[in-house]
């Protein structure tokens, strides 16, 4: 059995404008009925990207490719895929299904098959019997179902979103997110969705890219992208870590100016080489003395300087002998919790940090 071509190939994709690069030498596929997300702040080319895929925009250098077909010369109609946008330009002066039927009636689709393809994509996200109210009598999320229901009533191979929920409150974008996620697996149709957020883009892919200044700098599961970021860059953008920069040392140690040597797991980098460690609040423990602290592990003294009640926990704001800064995360009650300006140890298991070479 051959596998499938992937949904979608850049290799070596490029797009300038005028002298400036929004997009730098971006090589991924995506697979068939992934749900793909490209992350990261804003300016840094993941619209720019989209556009490329899309159609209207044409890559500088670099080859897209659709389904195995190259497609850098195909305009955007040509292409098998549909679009969903922050702003999803419902027609407020047309009824549901004729907002739904909107591209199918410019296709000049046969009645009945229009008919037949709008009732299965309202029931698809839920909205069955909503085909003659208003979209101006709708809610927000909704609305938000009507505009998905357009995108894939013509059952493209590919649907690219871009900040799709960013028009949503907070929760009713929990709640779609997950609803999203569902419905993708349901249609099996091939999701690449834009977003800023990375508890979105945790939330719902398959698969992250997340990228800086043009480039993408890791490609992975959430997972992945959490427990083992491939730099400094993904491991502040994803979640939060503290980081301490030094040298390598013998017997797998970093040397911190000020720190002295610390412990670390095992890595293939050379001795002297300066390099960056990594460990994540949630795995740093706290406590009054050193002895305190599980054995084997790192221990630094460390003050106090702020304790943040977080509900489900503490989090606590650290001064370092070196002048540095640590944040510690516990959960669980905080009757014990020491006090602002007190001397602490804190530590970690080496396992659970992580080296990193930029
Ligand atoms: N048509 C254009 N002409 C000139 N520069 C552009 C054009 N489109 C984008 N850029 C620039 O390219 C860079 C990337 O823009 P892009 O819109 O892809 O970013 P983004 O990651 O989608 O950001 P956001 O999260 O804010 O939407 C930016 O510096 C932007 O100013
Ligand atoms: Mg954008």
């Amino acid at each position: 059995m051959t596998t499938p071509a992937p949904a979608v190939r850049l290799t070596g994709v490029a797009k300038s404008f005028g002298r400036q690069y929004a997009v730098k030498d971006v090589t991924l596929d995506i697979a068939q009925n992934e749900f793909f997300s490209i992350l990261g702040p804003s300016g840094c080319g993941k619209t720019t990207l989209m556009r490329m895929i899309t159609g209207f925009e044409t890559p500088t250098t670099g080859v897209v490719e659709l389904g195995g077909v190259a497609a850098n010369r195909l305009p955007p109609h040509k292409r098998d895929l549909n679009m969903l946008f922050q702003s999803y330009a419902l027609f407020p002066h047309l009824h549901v299904g004729a907002n739904v039927a909107f591209e199918l009636r410019v296709r000049r689709r046969p009645r009945a098959a229009i008919d037949e393809a709008v009732r299965g994509a309202l029931a698809l996200v839920r909205l069955d019997g909503y085909g003659h109210r208003r979209v101006s009598e709708l809610s927000g999320g909704q609305q938000q179902r009507v505009a998905i229901a357009r995108a894939l009533v013509s059952r493209p191979a590919l649907l690219l979103l871009d900040e799709p929920l960013g028009a949503l409150d907070q929760k009713l974008r929990a709640e779609m997110q997950l609803e999203l996620k569902k419905l993708q697996r349901e249609v099996g149709v091939t999701f690449v969705s834009v977003t800023h957020d990375q508890e979105e883009a945790l939330t719902m892919s398959d698969r992250i890219a997340v990228m800086n200044e043009g480039r993408v700098l890791q490609v992975g599961s959430a997972q992945e992208i959490y427990e083992r970021p491939a730099n400094r860059f993904v491991a502040d953008f994803i979640g939060t870590s503290n980081f301490l920069t030094g040298r390598l040392g013998p017997g797998r140690t970093l040397v911190v100016d000020g720190l002295g040597a610390i412990r670390i797991p095992g890595t293939d980098l050379p001795d002297g080489t300066e390099v960056h460690l990594a460990v994540r609040p949630e795995n740093v423990r706290i406590a009054r003395a050193e002895n305190e602290l599980p054995t084997g592990g790192v221990a630094l003294a460390a003050t106090l300087q702020q304790a943040v009640y977080l509900g489900h926990g503490v989090r606590y704001h650290l001064g370092l002998a070196n002048g540095a800064t640590a944040v510690a995360e516990q959960r669980g009650p905080a009757d014990q919790a020491p006090r602002v300006g007190e001397r602490v140890w804190i530590g970690w298991s080496p396992d659970l940090s992580r080296i990193l070479s930029e």
